[in-house]
């Protein structure tokens, strides 16, 4: 059903008979997800990864539901046939539009970023901006998880659909970027936040814009960090932790193995061996163009 060009699978299948040392499998729609990556290197740097970017059918953020929830079962099932111990939603997009609903249909613990992004978001202020993709930002995932954790609290969600395709063409440091970026901040500064979250995974990449126009005094959360803290929880309760060495991370996508090593470069600080898998209705999957975001 899946192809995979040139790897052999089976040496990080340890599922059987030592299943924490299985990799972790982390997906996003692109390079986004690597800042959950450098985290999981960061705080665990003893777990192996298999790290997917769904490239083909990037961006997400200006998709509907059903698309999404297709994407993320797809993925969900090639992660499973990967043997992975655990899967990692590294997609705010995912998160806020399929996490619920494929956690009850997979025999696998999934995690998100929505709920460890909201949870730090309510430690840091109460005037709280969320940045996201249109689609994070129309179904109100943040802004619920907020509130539900902070009635006080007062949430302003802004959709900024130019960050994902500026951060995959390595245009973050064009004037551009920054007058970009001004636009969409500036609803958000007229409120008065105190706290900002990158609802979306590809935004911390865009730290130093961001930062130079936001007061000194705004914070800034990254649900990735968060999100990772999560999983070292979740891996002590379960037990899976792995106390040998990793293997080397897996990088696999679905669109252009030269593109991602090429935007992954200036993150991972090595240009990564990419694989490709196929999923089986790329061919098919136009972008919906009545979504409105
Ligand atoms: N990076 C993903 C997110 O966190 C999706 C971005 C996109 O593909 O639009 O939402």
């Amino acid at each position: 059903m899946y192809s995979s060009s040139f790897f052999d699978g089976n040496l990080y299948d340890f599922s059987d008979k030592e299943p924490q040392r299985a990799p972790i499998g982390v997906f996003d729609s692109g390079v986004g997800g690597l800042t959950v990556l450098r985290q999981l290197y960061r705080q665990l740097p003893n777990e192996s990864i298999i790290y997917l970017g769904d490239t083909a059918r990037l961006p997400y953020g200006i998709r509907s539901q059903a698309e999404i929830l297709q994407f993320a079962r797809e993925i969900l099932t090639w992660m499973q046939q990967q043997r992975v111990k655990m899967v990692v939603m590294a997609c705010n997009t995912s998160s806020a539009l399929a996490l619920e609903i494929v956690r009850k249909e997979f025999d696998i613990p999934i995690l998100g970023v929505i709920l460890p992004g909201a949870k730090a978001a309510v430690q840091q202020g109460k005037r709280i901006g969320v940045i996201a993709t249109a689609a994070t930002a129309k179904s109100n995932a943040y802004k619920n998880a907020i509130l539900e954790i902070d009635p006080r609290a007062q949430v302003w969600q802004v959709s900024c659909p130019e960050f994902v395709p500026i951060v995959e063409e390595n245009r973050i440091h064009e004037p551009y970027t920054t007058e970009v970026a001004r636009s969409y901040l500036e609803p958000l500064l007229q409120q008065e936040i105190d706290t900002l979250v990158y609802g979306c995974t590809h935004y911390p990449l865009l730290a130093p814009v961001l930062r130079s126009l936001l007061p000194p005094q705004v914070k800034l959360v990254d649900p990735a960090v968060h999100t990772v803290v999560a999983c070292a929880q979740e891996l002590d309760l379960l037990g899976l932790n792995n106390t040998h060495p990793p293997l080397p991370t897996r990088f696999v996508v679905s669109g252009c193995p030269q593109q991602f090593a090429q935007s992954g470069v200036h993150w991972l600080g090595h240009t990564p061996m990419v694989e490709v898998v196929l999923f089986p209705d790329i061919a098919v999957t136009p972008l919906q163009q009545d979504f409105v975001g």
